[in-house]
């Protein structure tokens, strides 16, 4: 009787043992889940029913964001009220009892802890009593909201937007050549990357010891070759996230607008090779980085540009002569941006065929060849007003991703984020259509 519970329970732990790994074996699709959009107003507030919904897609949540402190470098909530008076954290890891599966990791910066920015790098400069500093405030702060693991998505040095004009206000052709975007923006950028290998070092020895994970996250324009050694970082940390999107914003460019998140480079018009999604991988697998360790970002949201009556090129882009960020969307309320529901809106439909102005339906140009992205626009009226011009992605073209992924046998896809992506179907009806297409190109 009793080896026969004995064997019972051995058998029993196999297969708690074995059903995580069976998990973790399929691709990732890492959901990153900004707060903020928890403090949203009206159609784009996003609830915690909604969270639950996207769990059964999500090998993984990521909290965004945290921060830390500008002098002692510890991390920290950079929203008290919600993280901690309201128990937002501890509202978010609860879910764990319910869906085991799913890991859930808090991840530092993001472009959300906006004090100070530079500290990123004086934390990196700050030697061993800093960095320990950092480390056990994180892994504190991890375990104390029950998280499973760590995510660094640091604010470092920006490349530098190409400038489309001179101040003199020189013809931008016979400029454009020489500013490439590749301006030096850190000339201590090699040390940097030592300090950056360091610190992750330490800290996964840290996290490790505790059973925590700990991912890397590359946040948009920040140049892999200046602060990753990609070999090195690899072996220490769980997975990497590559900020794959944004590549050009109207805030950054404000006076052209192009594809902001192309899979494949394109040649021409004088681009920059390296604004690719490929290329950004290319780079990192070249190095021997396990493909299966790295994810490629997707952002659930477009970058919208306003036209003007002197822009060109506006259905064959690089589109010149724009006038940096387009109204902020009815819902998502943020200059320059639109989320896939706003978008989905603007294009035809019944409801806008005889719209005039700034209801007038937006023009879609569709990506054919799967290797670009999709666009839509409108030209300004007669006296300059409600030209609109917003490159995205949309559930088709995040799905040619998803499956660029798959064919490449990397670890996934880390989608930007759930709470811009149409949680309540208001385009088709299908709520997080986004996130659907990626998990159905993924499996
Ligand atoms: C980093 O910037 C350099 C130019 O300074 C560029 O050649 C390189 O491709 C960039 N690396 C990545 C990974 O984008």
């Amino acid at each position: 009787m009793r080896s026969l519970w004995l064997g019972f329970g051995l058998a029993l732990s196999v297969v708690l043992l074995s059903a995580p790994l069976q998990v973790s074996a399929g691709p990732n699709l890492i959901c990153y889940y900004d707060s903020r959009g928890f403090l949203r107003q009206g159609l784009a507030q996003f609830t915690l029913p909604d969270l639950e919904l996207a769990l059964q897609f999500c090998t993984h949540v990521i909290y965004g964001y945290a921060g830390i402190h500008p002098e002692t470098f510890e991390m920290q909530s950079i929203n008290r009220p919600l993280d901690y008076d309201n128990r937002h954290f501890a509202q978010i890891t609860q879910f764990k009892d319910k869906y085991p599966y799913v890991k859930f990791l808090l991840s530092v910066g993001g472009d959300r802890d906006t004090e100070f920015e530079e500290k990123y790098v004086k934390l990196l400069e700050s030697g061993v009593q800093g960095q320990r500093r950092f480390i056990e405030s994180a892994r504190d702060l991890v375990r104390r909201f029950n998280f499973d693991g760590l995510d660094l998505a640091f604010e470092l040095p920006r490349n530098k937007p190409r400038k489309v004009h001179s101040d003199v206000g020189m013809a931008w052709k016979s400029f454009k050549k020489f500013f490439t975007g590749d301006f030096v923006v850190d000339t201590n950028a090699d040390t940097h990357k030592t300090q950056m290998t360091e610190l992750v070092s330490q800290l996964s020895n840290s996290l490790k010891a505790n059973d925590l994970l700990l991912s890397l996250t590359v946040l948009p324009n920040v140049n892999s070759s200046w602060y990753y050694d990609a070999p090195a970082i690899a072996t220490k940390v769980d997975f990497i996230n590559l900020g794959t999107f944004d590549f050009l914003t109207p805030a950054r460019n404000p006076e052209e607008a192009d594809y902001t998140a192309p899979l494949y480079e394109i040649n021409s018009d004088n681009r920059l090779p390296h604004y690719s999604v490929n290329f950004q991988m290319e780079h990192w697998l070249l190095q021997r980085v396990p493909a299966n360790k790295l994810n490629i970002g997707i952002a659930t949201y477009g970058r919208a540009w306003k036209l003007t009556l002197d822009s060109d090129h506006v259905d064959k882009p690089v589109v010149t002569n724009t006038n940096g960020e387009a109204q902020a969307g009815p819902q998502t309320k943020t200059p320059g941006m639109l989320n896939w529901a706003e978008i989905c809106k603007l294009l035809p439909n019944p409801s806008n065929v005889n719209g005039k102005g700034g209801d007038a339906p937006i023009k879609r140009v569709s990506d054919s060849t799967k290797r670009l992205g999709s666009f839509a626009y409108r030209v300004a009226d007669s006296d300059g007003a409600h030209g609109l011009w917003v490159s995205y992605d949309d559930p088709e073209t995040a799905g040619s991703k998803a499956q660029y992924a798959r064919a490449k046998n990397l670890g996934g896809v880390a989608l930007f984020d759930l709470t811009l992506d149409d949680f309540r179907g208001q385009c088709t009806g299908d709520r997080f259509p986004m996130l659907r297409a990626i998990k159905y190109r993924l499996l």
